[in-house]
């Protein structure tokens, strides 16, 4: 196929793709609490906002209308789409054929916990099997295990480490960090706990994360925040230059929506080709988009490329140009 590849490199149209693709967002000044908020930016648009660098807070400062977040009190702030997800706890070893019915949600949580804290995302236990939320940058000893077939071994690890290097040492030297599917687990757990102590176990959660499922670690938090127990959900305060602020997701507020935005561009394509090949041949139109995509990559076109190919009414794809074919023959001639 290596034919068709040269052959397009010198095809004419496609240098008149260019992108525009990329976030439009949107202010609703209607009060309404981060749940609510979300339902309808997902509804309307595609999601609450996610903020990637200071071009998008100075474009946010730019457009807030601070005469319309006028609240009886802490004006001027609107929620984004960062949030604590205190609904995601779940075991470091994830394999869903270790646990049996139930024994993903096996939980033995000291009373009052897990506490909706923003900054305690990893799991300790101490010597009466009782289990705590805790702030994984805090060094503790750790248990990992070996799994062999059916056979589950504890093995405490007594090096003081973080929640995400007990990890990484567990995962090295034996299979995980320790998973407690059910009380005997825990009874063997809490026996390798040295006395007045508390260890890690392999139980942890998703930290601030955005709505839109987004990865950006792009943060702009006022100074001294986030700070505040049961404060889950996050607001930009445009009396502080668009900072953050962690908040009770329940007050009600202005928000942010964004719209993702797409260009669509039809691109007539003409292709010089060897007469033994069939551009109808779907493994051929297969490989002349990949290469086109290729193209459009080494050009800068960063986005996500979808291709699909208009159809004739005949339900080919290309068509021989008469014309073209003819001019050539009389150039030949
Ligand atoms: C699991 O333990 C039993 C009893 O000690 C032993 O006979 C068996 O070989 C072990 N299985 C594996 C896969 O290690």
């Amino acid at each position: 196929m290596d034919i068709v590849l040269l052959l397009i490199v010198a095809a004419s149209g496609l240098c008149a793709v260019s992108s525009t693709a990329g976030r439009q967002y949107h202010f609703i000044y209607d009060l309404k609490n981060m749940t609510e908020a979300q339902s309808y930016c997902r509804e309307h648009y595609t999601d609450l906002a996610t903020t990637d660098n200071m071009d998008d807070v100075n474009t946010l400062n730019n457009m807030a209308d601070l005469s319309q977040m006028v609240y009886s009190e802490y004006s001027h702030r609107a929620w984004i789409g960062l949030y604590n997800d205190v609904d995601s706890w779940r075991w470091s070893l994830s394999d869903r054929s270790f646990y049996g019915l139930g024994e993903t949600e096996f939980r033995k949580w000291y009373p009052g916990r897990p506490g909706n804290v923003y900054d305690r995302p990893c799991t300790i236990i101490n010597t009466d099997g009782l289990w705590y939320d805790y702030n994984c940058k805090k060094q503790y000893k750790s248990v990992c295990m070996d799994v062999r077939g059916p056979n589950v071994t504890f093995v405490p690890n007594n090096n003081l480490m973080t929640w995400t290097e007990a990890q990484s040492y567990c995962r090295e030297h034996h299979t995980d960090l320790a998973t407690v599917r059910n009380m005997a687990e825990n009874q063997k757990v809490s026996e390798l706990v040295p006395s007045g102590q508390d260890i890690w176990i392999g139980l942890y959660r998703d930290p601030w994360k955005w709505s839109d499922g987004s990865t950006s670690s792009f943060r702009y938090w006022r100074p001294m925040e986030p700070n505040g127990p049961n404060e889950l959900c996050v607001a930009a305060d445009f009396s502080h230059s668009g900072r953050w602020e962690d908040w009770n997701c329940d007050q009600k507020r202005a928000f942010i929506c964004y719209r993702q935005l797409t260009t669509k561009q039809v691109i007539k394509l003409s292709v010089l080709k060897d007469s033994s090949l069939d551009l109808n041949d779907p493994a051929v139109v297969e490989q002349v988009s990949k290469q086109i995509k290729q193209r459009l990559k080494d050009q800068g076109v960063n986005e996500d490329i979808k291709l699909s190919w208009r159809k004739q009414s005949d339900g080919k794809i290309f068509h021989k140009d008469e014309k073209e074919t003819e001019k050539r023959k009389k150039r030949e001639l």
